[in-house]
């Protein structure tokens, strides 16, 4: 058993902390308004879940899942994520995170900019590419023959052990390299949402392993 932290309970965050708790880990939510917004939440998923602050959540945690707006990357705990494992679900839109210029101009990954805000932590992209409510209905047990694959990036040896945490909240992982390859998994990509189908359908559609290799491979920057 594992102690997952959400930094930002939001949509996608909610969903990881549900899927995590389903698999048996404990799950630590934080939010940007105090861990007294999230007691319904923290109620509901029950005994192995609590909600905290974003540096308690982090602290408590073997793994962290920062999942907020990217305009939130300076106001993110430092401190309390040296040395922890970190999956980065967030994608960057400057309609709501306003103009970033490393962004806009692809001179960084938005996983590069955050780790410029978190150099002490191990950080991994993934999970940003399937919509909550797809995350939510896909995730299948190893195995099953309609298990669904994700991308994920990164450059240090996390890798290998956000895959486990992946792989037990019901995905199989596809390498797409470091966090400056990431813009191939980034929104607009081809492997960002179009292959689990269009988020009309809550359902939403199993995409295998060729599938994310292959919209890998068609990716242009
Ligand atoms: N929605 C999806 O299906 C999806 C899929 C893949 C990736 N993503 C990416 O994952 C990240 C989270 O997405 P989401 O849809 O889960 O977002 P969301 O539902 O809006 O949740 C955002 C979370 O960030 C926190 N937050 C902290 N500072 C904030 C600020 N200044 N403005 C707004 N929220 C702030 C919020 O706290 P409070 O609740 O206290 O405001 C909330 O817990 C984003 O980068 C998004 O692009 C989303």
């Amino acid at each position: 058993m594992t102690t997952v932290g959400i930094v930002g309970s939001g949509h996608i965050g909610s969903a990881v902390a549900r899927l995590a708790i389903e698999a048996r880990h404990q799950v630590v939510l934080s939010n940007s308004r105090g861990p007294e917004t999230l007691a319904d939440m923290a109620a509901e998923l029950g005994p192995r879940t609590f909600a905290a602050t974003y540096e308690e959540a982090a602290e408590a945690s073997d793994i962290v899942v920062i999942t907020v707006p990217v305009k939130v990357f300076p106001d993110l705990p430092a401190a309390a994520l040296a040395g922890k494992i970190v999956i980065d679900t967030c994608n960057y839109g400057p309609e709501r995170d306003g103009h970033i210029p490393e962004l806009d101009s692809s001179s960084l990954t938005s996983s590069e900019l955050l780790f410029r805000y978190i150099l002490d932590a191990m950080l991994v992209k993934a999970l940003n590419n399937i919509c909550f409510k797809h995350l939510l209905s896909l995730a299948r047990p190893a195995g099953a023959v309609d298990r669904c694959y994700l991308p994920i990036a990164g450059d240090s040896a996390a890798k290998a052990t956000a895959t486990e945490s992946i792989d037990s909240i019901g995905y199989g992982v596809v390498d797409g390299g470091s966090l400056a390859d990431s813009w191939r998994q980034a929104t607009g990509t081809p492997v960002w949402g179009i292959p689990h189908g269009p988020t009309s359908n809550e359902r939403g559609e199993p995409a295998g392993e060729d599938a994310i290799r292959t919209a890998f491979g068609t990716a242009t920057r």
